[in-house]
C-alpha cells in the first residue's frame, strides 16, 4: 500500500524514467512524473505535462499535489555554454519548490540530481578521486547553484535534502541529450552495417584514461536510499558502479558483443561523421524490422564527443556512500552488455 508520494521532475529523462520504474517496483509509492511531454498514467504512476520554465503553469498544475512527501528532481535543460545552463536549470528547480512547499504540508525530502560538474570534470583534468568535500571551482556551474538554493531554503524548512553525484549514467532512454549507451550502440550498429571496424573515436589520451559509469538502476536505488535513510539527510554522495576501466580494455568487449573487428582508435567528431547517417539508419530500421525510432532520438553524438574527449581520469571516491550504508555494486562490462541486449530484445538496434 502506498505510504509515500514521490514527485519526479524529469520523468521522461534517462535518470527520471528509470527512477520511476524503480519506485513502482518498490510498491509503496504513489508516483507523479513531471515533463513537458507527459505520458500515459498507469497503476500508481501518474504523468503530468508541465513546462517547469513557466512559473505560472507550474504553480497552477502542481497546486493540487498536496500529498507529496518526496521530491526527486532530475529535470534538465540543455544549453550550448556552461553559463547559459545556469538560469533555466535554477529556475525550473525554484519553480517546483515554490509550487510544492506551500501546498504539501507533509513534504519530507528533496533529492537533487547532480554530477561531476560540481568538481569541474567538464572543464579539464580535475583532482581525482573527487570527494564530496573537495573545494569549489570558479562558477558558472548550475549544479552548485541548485544545491546552494536548496541549502538556503532548508534553513527554515522541516524537510531534508540529499544530492546525488553520478558519473556518466548508462540506461535506456530515447530523445535524451546525454545517453552514452545509446551513442555506443548506434555507432557500433552503423559501423557493422557499413562493414567498417569498430574504432574508438575519442582523443588519443581518452582511450587509456580511467573512467567509471553509473548504471541507471543502481542510481535509482541509491537515490531512494539517500532520500529515506535518516543518516543521509542534508548530504551529497558520489554514486558509481564501484569499478573503473579504460576504454582500451572495454572497447574490444563491446566490439565482441556486436561481432565487430576492432581497429586502432581514430580521433573524429561523431557530431560531424554521424550527421549524414540518418538515411542509413532509416534503411536499417526497415531491413532489420526495428522499432521505428527517428535517428535524432537514438543518437546524442555531441554527448559522445564530450565524453570521449576526456583525456584525463574521471573518477570519484565513493567511500562516503559506503560508510553511510549504500553497498550496491554493478559490473560495468556486464552493465553495457545487458543494456545492448535489452536494446536488441526491444528491436531498437539490430
Ligand atoms: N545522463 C547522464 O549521463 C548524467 C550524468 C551525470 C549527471 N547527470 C545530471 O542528471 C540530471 C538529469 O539528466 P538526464 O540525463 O536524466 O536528463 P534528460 O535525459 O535530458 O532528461 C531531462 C528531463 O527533464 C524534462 N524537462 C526538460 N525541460 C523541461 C521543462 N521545461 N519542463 C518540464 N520538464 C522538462 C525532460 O522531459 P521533456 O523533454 O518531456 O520536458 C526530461 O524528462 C541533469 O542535471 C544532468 O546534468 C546526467
Amino acid at each position: 500500500m502506498a505510504t509515500k508520494t514521490a514527485l519526479v521532475a524529469g520523468a521522461r529523462g534517462v535518470i527520471g524514467g528509470n527512477l520511476i520504474e524503480h519506485l513502482d517496483r518498490a510498491g509503496d509509492w504513489k508516483i507523479i512524473g513531471l515533463s513537458r511531454r507527459g505520458g500515459a498514467s498507469q497503476g500508481s504512476i501518474r504523468h503530468l505535462a508541465v513546462d517547469l520554465l513557466d512559473r505560472e503553469d507550474t504553480a497552477v498544475k502542481l497546486s493540487s499535489l498536496t500529498g507529496v512527501t518526496h521530491i526527486f528532481y532530475a529535470a534538465y535543460q540543455d544549453r550550448t555554454s556552461w553559463a547559459e545552463l545556469v538560469p533555466p536549470n535554477v529556475a525550473m528547480l525554484t519553480n517546483v519548490i515554490d509550487a510544492i512547499e506551500p501546498v504539501a504540508p507533509h513534504l519530507e525530502h528533496i533529492s537533487l540530481m547532480q554530477g561531476y560538474k560540481v568538481y569541474g570534470a567538464h572543464l579539464g583534468a580535475f583532482s581525482t578521486p573527487a570527494r564530496e568535500d573537495d573545494p569549489p571551482h570558479m562558477p558558472p556551474e548550475f549544479n552548485v547553484d541548485q544545491q546552494q538554493f536548496l541549502q538556503r531554503r532548508k534553513v527554515n524548512a522541516k524537510w531534508s535534502w540529499s544530492a546525488l553525484r553520478p558519473s556518466v549514467v548508462a540506461g535506456i532512454g530515447l530523445g535524451n541529450p546525454m545517453n552514452l549507451a545509446m551513442v555506443i550502440a548506434v555507432y557500433a550498429s552503423i559501423s557493422k552495417e557499413l562493414g567498417v571496424p569498430f574504432r574508438f573515436p575519442g582523443k588519443p589520451g581518452a582511450y587509456t584514461s580511467l573512467i567509471e559509469m553509473t548504471d541507471s538502476g543502481l542510481l535509482a536505488e541509491a537515490t531512494v536510499w539517500a532520500a529515506t535513510n535518516p543518516d543521509s539527510r542534508n548530504q551529497a554522495f558520489n554514486i558509481t558502479n564501484g569499478d573503473m576501466f579504460r576504454w582500451s580494455s572495454m572497447w574490444p568487449k563491446i566490439a565482441a558483443f556486436f561481432d565487430l573487428d576492432v581497429a586502432p582508435p581514430l580521433q573524429m567528431s561523431l557530431s560531424d561523421v554521424m550527421a549524414d547517417k540518418s538515411d542509413i539508419w532509416d534503411a536499417m530500421v526497415a531491413k532489420h524490422a526495428l522499432t521505428k525510432t527517428p535517428y535524432s532520438d537514438v543518437s546524442s553524438w555531441q554527448f559522445g564527443d564530450f565524453v570521449f574527449a576526456w583525456d584525463y581520469d574521471v573518477i570519484a571516491d565513493t567511500s562516503k556512500s559506503r560508510r553511510f550504508g549504500f553497498h550496491t555494486y554493478v559490473d560495468s562490462e556486464a552493465m553495457f552488455l545487458k543494456i545492448f541486449q535489452n536494446l536488441r530484445d526491444q528491436r531498437m538496434i539490430p
